[in-house]
């Protein structure tokens, strides 16, 4: 076996725990099939995936098969066949020291290395890690990814991170935020430092204010105790927003490797004021109708009142000379009018306006990212609706719109797993959370938890297919700032 520490290998084992669960269903393994699809996978990858339910090989590549065909798209789907002869399966308990035995053997001696990927509830984490390092799957030319949640709060991801760092390095260990893998959250960075233009206006005396939009339709989903245990801050807020938060406002890193960019996202995270709780609103949603359908309210769904907040408002603060008194507009809920994600940057009045004196109003710039469902970058600007001199000049703004996907029409549009997977395949680091973020993440996510628990209120209510509580409106008009609708 080659045990290279400082080069990443490609790894030619890939080890998928929780692989009957909805992730591996929905994702992962369509992921997989893709990439085989494309010819993206190494000849010589094999896929062994296990989980507790008690499938051989042939029962579990069936099931794999009517997963890939629910929620991949067949025109990605390749020969299924071939992809699924990759795939082995071994059923194992997490708890039972056993079950790794018969992994080890099926998982046997990879010629370059193991990427291992714990897709599986967190509290399983550590006897997993603990299996795996019993049977010597943790060694030197072995890495681990996991997937979210990374704790509950600063104090249990704390635990987590420690017990994966017990067995492994932090160069080995894969934190996944899959909003790191979509396209357009990466183009986030090539707008912002592949162009000229953007970067000299990128600070507070040129940007007005920052809004973060994730808004979904969809509500609890069925994950019932796992979401009324979390809750929209800890769900959304804590990991993806703030990874979003952090690529608008860092400072150019030097280079795009995962020290370089890194490096600079957690010094943001580390400089975001703690809020006062006058910054924050939370929501549970009621019964109302979203896109034409009626739909019940939380408390009906959960069954049970609860204090589980479903939408988030907060104005965030990043205390660094490029940011003074920009202020960051997070907003977040679930069963609102639309499923829509999307950064938008408003920028500042033009200091004179020699248009006054003719009658024209101006409007500040806004350069709207879209980050789904539509991926779309565009650009207000200010022009002159046509007409004579005579009858004064107006201006009005119009856009400058790019889609994405019909500038790159001949590019395939990836799912964001298709690059982790890969990234982690091949050891690229880039793309993950290195411990130090996720822990700046938590010490402020805990202290709104802390403000919401003294304050002791429940969360306010919207209407399902609204846009979230009216408070939410009043966090931002406060500021002389109107939500982008
Ligand atoms: C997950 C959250 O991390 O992200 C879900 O747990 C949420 O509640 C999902 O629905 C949103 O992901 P995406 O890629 O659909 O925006």
């Amino acid at each position: 076996m080659v045990t290279n520490e400082t080069e990443p290998f490609a790894a030619d084992r890939l080890l998928l725990f929780g692989a009957t669960g909805d992730l591996s269903q929905r994702m992962l393994l369509p992921s997989l099939c893709a990439l085989d699809a494309d010819g993206l996978l190494a000849d010589d990858l094999r896929i062994v995936c296990t989980a507790r339910s008690e499938h051989d090989t042939q029962g579990f590549r069936h099931f794999a098969r009517e997963a890939i065909e629910k929620f991949l798209p067949a025109g990605r789907r390749g020969s299924l066949a071939t992809f699924l002869n990759r795939i082995e399966y071994v059923p194992v308990d997490a708890l039972t020291p056993e079950g790794y035995d018969e992994l080890a053997k099926v998982v046997g001696e990879p010629a370059r290395g193991l990427a291992i990927f714990l897709s599986t509830a967190p509290s399983l984490f550590e006897p997993t890690i603990a299996g795996l390092e019993r049977v010597g799957l943790t060694g030197g030319n072995s890495r681990i990814a996991l997937e979210k949640p990374l704790g509950t709060d600063l104090a249990s991801s704390c635990e987590i991170n420690d017990a994966v760092a017990a067995a492994f390095p932090e160069r080995r260990i894969f934190r996944i935020d899959h909003y790191l893998g979509k396209e357009t959250v990466q183009n986030l960075l090539a707008l912002r430092f592949a162009n000229i233009m953007f970067e000299p206006l990128w600070n507070a005396e040129h940007i007005d204010h920052v809004q973060i939009t994730v808004a979904e339709t969809v509500g609890l989903e069925g994950r019932v105790a796992f979401y009324d245990d979390a809750g929209a801050l800890r769900d959304m807020v804590q990991n993806h927003m703030l990874q979003l938060l952090a690529l608008v406002a860092m400072e150019p890193p030097s280079s795009f490797d995962s020290t370089a960019v890194r490096d600079e996202k957690v010094k943001v995270l580390r400089a975001l004021r703690r809020v006062e709780e006058s910054e924050t609103v939370r929501g549970q949603y009621r019964a109302g109708a979203v896109g034409g359908e009626a739909v019940p309210g939380y408390d009906e769904e959960l069954g049970k009142d609860s204090d589980t907040e479903t939408f988030v408002a907060i104005k965030a603060h990043v205390d660094n000379w490029r940011w003074k008194g920009v202020p960051f507009y997070l907003r977040h809920g679930k069963r609102l009018p639309k499923r829509r994600t999307e950064i938008l940057v408003q920028f500042r009045c033009i200091p004179h306006s020699i248009f006054e004196g003719r009658g024209a109003r101006t409007e500040p710039n806004r350069l709207l990212i879209g980050i789904q469902p539509e991926e779309n970058i565009s650009l207000q600007v200010m022009a002159k609706v046509p007409g004579l001199a005579s009858e004064g000049v107006r201006l009005r703004p119009v856009p400058l719109d790019i889609a994405m996907p019909d500038a790159f029409s001949e590019k395939t549009r990836r799912i964001a797993y298709e690059r982790l997977l890969l990234d982690l395949i091949h050891g690229d680091q880039t793309l993950f959370v290195r411990r130090d973020e996720v822990e700046a993440q938590w010490e402020w996510i805990d202290a709104i938890r802390a403000l919401w628990a003294d304050s002791g209120e429940s969360p306010k209510t919207y209407t399902a297919g609204s846009w979230g509580p009216s408070a939410a409106v009043a966090l931002a008009e406060r500021g002389g700032v109107s939500w982008n609708e």
